[in-house]
């Protein structure tokens, strides 16, 4: 083969090499409207770059179905290069050995210095960095329809009393007080949302983070119980099967006056037109100012066998980390920015008060995981946690001494079972 031939082939191999190092397929399940849009968002910015982006979007709110593939994608040796894995599943993925940890673009992009130190702790595994960082959502909310609440002469409730009693007028009134459906992990955020307003932050800790006997069957944990229990009259009359987005629906065109949902919420409202805060208002879920229960979002990469592939994923993860991408993406999301150093001016009035109780709560050892976002326990034990919940909802009968005693013993069981690397 002459030189010039010898080196045409050499070109054409660089630039196949160099299209293929530029694609990403990512594994998610931001498939509502207002999701969609900050997927999409990620997606032209990606492509902007020059970038081919392969989308692996799997329906479902809460993810369940989008880890089913995800497992099943990666027996059959084919995972995506990247995909929206959190909490305690990333650690669960981590410990398998299919992630590749990102400490080297963290190391370049000084990321330690810039997340706020939970966020690095939370994705921090044996001292590795396991995911790239993506948004902080708090999950403790209520939201109001405003114009409802202003028709009845309504005061915006604040402790879980009130907002039974407005509960009462509205259903009264012939309006549906609480948009929600009957996933167990949307049942489990009214839960949490009740055990951090009423317990406290020491106490959700005690029960959910530390798992501790006393705490889960202990007389708090039944007035817990007993609270979520009296709320099963307040739900729509089709509430099983509706989805978070459905119910957020509800609210914005007034068929319901709450919802108690993390701030995702918003990218619904945004996507309607609405602009959060005023005629849909977030308030702290009743009881939790200054308290924030946490789900951080985030995406990690499956180690690759090609060299271009992995420099494809190194050049995705320092998109990610952009001041720019932060904070138009978190803007659509609904969520705020992991880096510290971000002035929030430019975003929604919620943002603004999710990033001042933020500081706070980081401040007052307020800030917790949330139960339902996978930020507390292993998944098995928030399944099975999330199992005995939705069994106490359904039965109008049930017992709460009863349920609280089954919650410690089947979190007791799951976590003897339990063996690191096999979940
Ligand atoms: C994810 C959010 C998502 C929500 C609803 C949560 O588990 O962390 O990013 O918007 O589910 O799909």
């Amino acid at each position: 083969m002459g030189r010039p031939l010898q080196l045409l082939m050499l070109a054409l191999m660089l630039s196949t090499a160099h299209a293929a190092e530029q694609s990403i397929e990512v594994l998610h399940w931001w498939t509502a409207g207002g999701e969609a849009k900050a997927a999409n968002l990620l997606k032209q910015r990606w492509q902007a770059q020059g970038n081919r982006w392969v989308d692996a979007a799997i329906d479902g709110g809460g993810g369940g179905s989008a880890m089913l593939v995800l497992r099943s994608r990666t027996l059959a040796g084919n995972p995506p290069q990247a995909a929206h894995l959190k909490g305690a599943e990333l650690h669960a993925w981590a410990r398998l050995g299919f992630l590749r940890p990102v400490s080297d673009v963290a190391r370049r992009g000084q990321w330690d210095m810039r997340l706020y130190p939970f966020v690095s702790s939370t994705l921090n595994h044996q001292g590795q960095m396991m995911a790239v960082p993506i948004g902080i959502h708090r999950v403790n909310w209520l939201w109001i329809n405003q114009p409802i609440f202003d028709r009845l002469k309504l005061e915006p409730p604040r402790s879980w009393p009130e907002l039974l009693a407005v509960a009462r007028r509205l259903k009264a009134a012939g309006i549906t007080p609480l948009a929600m459906g009957d996933d167990p992990w949307q049942l489990a955020i009214l839960f949490e949302s009740i055990a951090l307003g009423e317990g406290g932050s020491d106490f959700y800790r005690r029960a959910f983070v530390n798992l501790e006997p006393d705490a889960l069957t202990g007389p708090r944990m039944q007035q817990v119980l007993l609270r979520f229990h009296s709320l099963r009259p307040f739900l729509p009359a089709n509430h099983v099967g509706l989805k978070w987005n459905q119910a957020t629906q509800m609210l914005i065109e007034g068929q319901a006056a709450m919802q108690l949902m993390g701030d995702w919420t918003k990218g619904e409202l945004i996507a309607a037109g609405e602009i959060p805060g005023q005629r849909i208002r977030c308030l702290p879920a009743p009881g939790t100012t200054g308290r924030f229960s946490y789900n951080l979002d985030s995406l990690a990469l499956f180690r690759q066998t090609n060299d271009a592939s992995d420099q494809a994923q190194q050049r995705f993860a320092e998109l990610l980390m952009t001041p720019e991408f932060q904070r138009d993406f978190n803007r659509v999301k609904g969520s705020i920015p992991v880096l510290a150093e971000m002035d929030l001016a430019g975003f929604d009035p919620c943002a603004r008060l999710a990033g001042q109780a933020l500081q706070r709560a980081e401040r007052d050892g307020s800030l917790v995981p949330s139960v339902a976002e996978g930020m507390a326990t292993p998944p098995r034990v928030q399944q099975a946690l999330q199992e005995v919940l939705a069994n106490y909802f359904s039965d109008a009968d049930a017992d709460a001494a009863t349920t609280a005693a089954r919650l410690a013993q089947t979190i007791k069981a799951v976590q003897s079972e339990w063996q690191p690397g096999v979940e």
